[in-house]
């Protein structure tokens, strides 16, 4: 038996098309806009309507009027134009639910061809702290990843580090300028370079600040940059040696930041890794006829039929190469390395016109036949103003700062570890808070990121977003502690989840509502938004709190019906842990509440 519910009435209803000599192609339902009418609606006789030269309300009697023979529907209705309206049978339900709960994967399928998908995202750049903006990137990108995962897709997720560009030579530029006497910037020296640079991110942060000011202000700094730019890209063995330690520190705290937002990469390469291959990029463009000169530099046009568009500069007049060509180089690398299938970016959506610009070249230059490029722009973050979110004294939000402001807000509403009962040690209550604290925050953080779609930019709630009631990362997360309690109960009192009795109208409710996971999960995939999965697992855990309510465990009429609804509440426990996991969100065996 299949285990999607879905699935199973699609197939029964093609069944019967195919019986009445009717396409099945048509035989698909949806869940009903009418909960209060029927569990499924199909609309196909409206579409078959045409080509049959008959009624729809015509076809949609005749298809009830067989479905009818079947006993898994409990009421089949046709209305309006020619809508069927089916209601499906309680033992159906039931057994559903059983194997569903039997299945490690809650009968959710997987993809049937597997595909190599690289995911690009995080994307932060060295020598600049991660602002909120990457926050959007690494929330959506990991999410996206455990789902395509989940699927069964072959994932290879990769950082991209911005570690090539102009900001590297102004860095080196400005460090320069600071430490005349360092070694580095000897043409020919490639000795008695230090191990290490005596500077942490922040400091890095600072120089990259001024030497952003310097270039703004004076041409001659700029032009320096650049020169410094080509000659480190080009293999200069100072800037080469400073440029390690630049990236390696940059790394450093790249890295603390993702982990504590449990956001992990198979791939650590960045626009560097690319740079071979840019001149092979190079040499392809021109033997291909498709790059052309153009006041020193080397650039491909593009298609402007339909709207203008700057050409792709490969090479700059100076020799350096873009943040278009290392795209462009990488695109060819992990087409060549990878064999990708899929090429997915997640960026800010102002980047847009520089990947559509990509994906045309990619297109002319023929290095990735038959893979699918695709680039996921977001919006913003913003501040309660509706502007770009920013720290209060209006400089950019550090994304450290923006997870500590988040778990000082959570620790509002968890008891301190002093008054922390059921703890051997105010030492232990203090372990298990903090950690709590923290998986708290993050659910938080990217709840509320996830529950937008992607394309729309979100205000962060700053009074709201960490509460444990609403829409919130928080109150999924309680929902699933809440039901682990209720396990420990059961167990106590010597109950086992049982077979599966639908007795009231909540727990048909929940059971149906449980039933949508396949269909929720492939909607996901399909469309790369996760905010369907976090929209669903809300809605599911209202589900089961009105299931809950309405009938008790504990003092169930029958022990049947106390083995039959724990069995209930294990499964929305398990299906909304893996929902929190695919949204890349930790669920805590116990949540503590002030
Ligand atoms: N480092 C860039 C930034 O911070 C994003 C890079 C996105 N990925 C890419 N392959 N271009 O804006």
């Amino acid at each position: 038996m299949d285990l999607s519910l879905e699935k199973i009435i699609n197939n029964k209803l093609s069944q019967c098309f195919e019986k009445l000599g009717l396409n099945p192609q048509f035989a698909v339902v949806k869940v009903s806009d009418r909960p209060d009418l029927s569990d499924f609606q199909c609309n196909g006789a409206l579409a078959l309507a045409k080509s049959e030269h008959k009624n729809p309300r015509e076809i949609a009697t005749q298809i009830a009027a067989e479905l009818e023979k079947n006993s898994d529907f409990a009421k089949v209705s046709v209305d309006g134009p020619g809508f069927l309206n089916l209601t499906i049978n309680d033992s159906l339900l039931a057994k559903v639910m059983e194997n569903m709960s039997e299945d490690e994967r809650f009968g959710c399928e997987k993809v049937s061809t597997p595909k190599t998908v690289v995911l690009d995202f995080g994307a932060p750049n060295v020598a600049k702290e991660m602002h909120v903006g990457h926050l959007r990137s690494a929330v959506i990108g990991e999410s996206v990843q455990r789902i395509e995962r989940f699927v069964g897709n072959k994932v290879i997720s990769d950082t991209h580090l911005g570690d090539w560009g102009t900001p590297m030579g102004m860095i080196i530029s400005e460090i320069m300028l600071m430490h005349p006497e360092w070694p580095y910037f000897d043409d020919n020296k490639t000795e008695g370079f230090p191990e290490s640079l005596p500077y942490d991110v922040e400091e890095l942060t600072e120089i990259y600040k001024k030497a952003n000011a310097h270039c703004k202000e004076d041409e001659s700094a700029r032009q320096q940059a650049r020169i410094i730019t080509a000659k480190f890209q080009d293999g200069h063995p100072g800037y080469r040696a400073l440029w390690q330690h630049l990236r390696r520190i940059s790394v450093e705290a790249v890295k603390k930041n993702f982990d504590a937002l449990d956001v992990h990469f198979d791939l650590w390469l960045g626009e560097s890794d690319a740079h071979q291959t840019c001149y092979e990029i190079l040499k392809l463009a021109e033997e291909k006829g498709i790059s052309e000169k153009d006041d020193g530099a080397v650039i491909i046009r593009l298609d402007e039929s339909n709207k203008p568009k700057p050409p792709v500069i490969l090479q700059k007049s100076d020799g350096g190469f873009t943040y278009h060509t290392t795209d462009i180089a990488t695109v060819k690398m992990r087409v060549d390395d990878l064999k990708a299938d899929e090429i997915i970016y997640f960026t800010d959506k102002r980047q847009a016109l520089h990947f559509e610009q990509v994906f045309e070249a990619v297109e002319k230059l023929g290095i990735a036949p038959g893979v699918k490029l695709q680039h996921i722009g977001f919006g913003t973050v913003n501040g309660p103003d509706g502007k770009p979110f920013k720290t209060r004294d209006g400089g950019v939000m550090k994304l450290e700062d923006l997870i500590n402001m988040s778990k000082d807000k959570v620790r509002e509403s968890v008891p301190a570890p002093e008054e922390a009962e059921g703890f051997a040690s105010v030492e232990e209550a203090r372990k298990y808070i903090d950690n709590l604290v923290e998986e708290i925050a993050v659910a938080a953080m990217k709840f509320q990121d996830l529950k937008n779609n992607i394309a729309s930019g979100y205000a962060f709630e700053i009074d709201d977003f960490a509460k444990f009631d609403g829409k919130t990362g928080p109150y999924i997360q309680y929902a699933v502690a809440r039901i682990n309690s209720i396990m420990r109960k059961a167990e106590a009192a010597g109950i086992k989840p049982g077979k599966v009795i639908i007795s009231n109208k909540e727990e048909r409710e929940l059971a149906l509502k449980i039933a949508q996971l396949n269909t929720i999960i492939m909607r996901t995939h399909h469309d790369k938004e996760p905010s369907i999965i976090s929209d669903y697992a809300y809605t599911l855990a209202q589900a089961f709190s009105s299931f809950y309510n309405a009938a008790s465990i504990m003092n169930a009429e029958t022990p049947e019906l106390a083995a039959s609804r724990l069995r209930l509440a294990v499964l929305t426990r398990d299906i909304l842990k893996q929902l929190l996991y695919l949204l890349g969100i930790k669920a805590p065996e116990v949540m503590l509440k002030k």
